[in-house]
């Protein structure tokens, strides 16, 4: 019998180590790229594993025993993520996430937070120190995370009901389990928290409306994100797409919305809140409706590579400027000048070209560095 066997980007060949330009210059706290966006954001992975496999980000026919993680050695240690995110926060980053695959699988997490949190912004404030994560361990971890100085967390949450979820996580995961870790962060003040679903068309769409009806007047925010063609391994079809527009036009049929402002330039989610007062609801149109033109995340690998998108082929190895002993000074001008350069805009020229919906090979993996 044939072996099947499926791409899976190996993003490890594909990075270049940065020259270091001749001309050396300090952090002004403002850098923007060629399309005039600012350098705002910094979106960190912490490891590439993870207790789940959703099957939109890790099939578990990838992602199986034999699957290649990051050895221990490859990781960017605590210090060299403070460091990288330090030159970062000078260029202008007022908000840092982490992610994984699941960020609370990192051994001593907190310790990492406690460093981060003491970092300043060139006008003294604390960077947004925020993380994404699956919730599994949340109801252990939330007040050790909190007591660290994190700020707020936002969990994922596909659905409601056991069946579907399990199939979603692929790991028998219960519903229960995320419920309990959601309330224990809340209960220790790691708020706002959003809850994000990924809505795959035939799999959990039935339950856009049960999700929407339980978390309607809770303190928490219900995003609902468009199913992506982020990396090589997930199988991604267009038709299993369910447009925002969609989702909207359902929930309002028996719960009324109205469309609200964004809170900030290039909020990734529309807001609509219920008629009734109930709170809001997100939707997040990565695919139906690109929000490029004001993207300003830059990402940083498990290993330690710079990638100025989520779609990027390859990355910029920040490691080995630091393992090289390469000063701060160096990479803070390094990180400008890749900035400066980057015209990073994949969904908006996917969205104008419906013939690029094609999966090219060797995109980088969402597990690897970071949603
Ligand atoms: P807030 O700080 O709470 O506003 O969070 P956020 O919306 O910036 O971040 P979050 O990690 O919650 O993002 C939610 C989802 O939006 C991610 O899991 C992705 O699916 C998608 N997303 C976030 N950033 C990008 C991006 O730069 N490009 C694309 N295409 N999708 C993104
Ligand atoms: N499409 C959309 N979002 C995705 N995520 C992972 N894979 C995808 C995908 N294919 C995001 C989800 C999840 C976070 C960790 O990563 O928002 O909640
Ligand atoms: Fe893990 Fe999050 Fe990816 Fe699911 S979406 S496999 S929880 S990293
Ligand atoms: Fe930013 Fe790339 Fe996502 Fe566009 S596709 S919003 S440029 S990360």
């Amino acid at each position: 019998m044939a072996e099947k066997v499926i791409p899976v980007a190996d993003h490890r060949y594909l990075n270049a180590v940065p020259s270091i330009p001749p001309k050396l210059e300090s952090a002004t706290g403002f850098v923007a790229d060629t399309l005039a966006r600012p350098l705002q954001d910094l979106r960190i992975s912490v490891t590439d594993r993870c207790n789940f496999r959703c099957v939109y980000c890790m099939p578990s026919e990838v992602f199986d025993k034999n699957y290649a993680f990051l050895p221990q050695t490859s990781l960017l240690s605590f210090e060299e993520i403070t460091r990288i995110a330090g030159i970062f926060v000078a260029h202008g980053v007022g908000k840092i996430r982490l992610t994984g695959g699941e960020p609370l699988l990192r051994k001593h997490i907190e310790k990492l937070i406690e460093m981060l949190s003491s970092l300043k912004t060139p006008d003294g404030r604390e960077p947004d120190l925020t993380l994404t994560t699956n919730g599994s361990l949340l109801a252990r971890k939330a007040q050790a995370l909190k007591d660290a100085g994190l700020k707020r967390v936002t969990v994922s949450l596909d659905s409601l009901d056991d069946a579907t979820f399990k199939r979603m996580n692929d790991v028998d995961f219960p519903v229960s389990e995320v419920l309990h870790g959601i309330d224990a962060a809340h209960k220790a003040g790691l708020g706002p928290i959003k809850i994000n679903m990924v809505v795959k068309g035939g799999m959990n769409d039935q339950e856009i409306i049960p999700m929407a009806r339980h978390f309607k007047g809770s303190p928490f925010i219900l995003r609902f994100i468009e199913y992506m063609d982020v990396g090589a391994s997930n199988g991604w079809k267009m038709d299993e797409v369910v447009p925002s527009a969609e989702v909207v036009r359902r929930i309002h049929a028996v719960m009324p919305l109205q469309e609200i402002a964004a809170n900030y330039t290039g909020e990734t989610a529309g807001r609509w809140r219920y008629a009734d007062g109930g709170g809001e609801i997100g939707v997040i149109s990565s695919v139906t409706q690109a929000f490029c033109r004001d993207c300003t995340r830059a990402r940083l690998s498990t290993e330690g590579k710079l990638y100025t998108c989520l779609f990027a082929t390859g990355g910029h190895d920040l490691r080995a400027l630091m393992r090289s002993g390469r000063t701060d000074e160096e990479i803070s001008t390094v990180v400008a000048h890749l900035w400066r350069a980057r015209g990073d805009r994949y969904s908006e020229l996917r969205t104008a070209n419906t013939a690029g919906l094609e999966q090219p090979l060797r995109k980088v993996e969402m597990s690897y560095i970071g949603g």
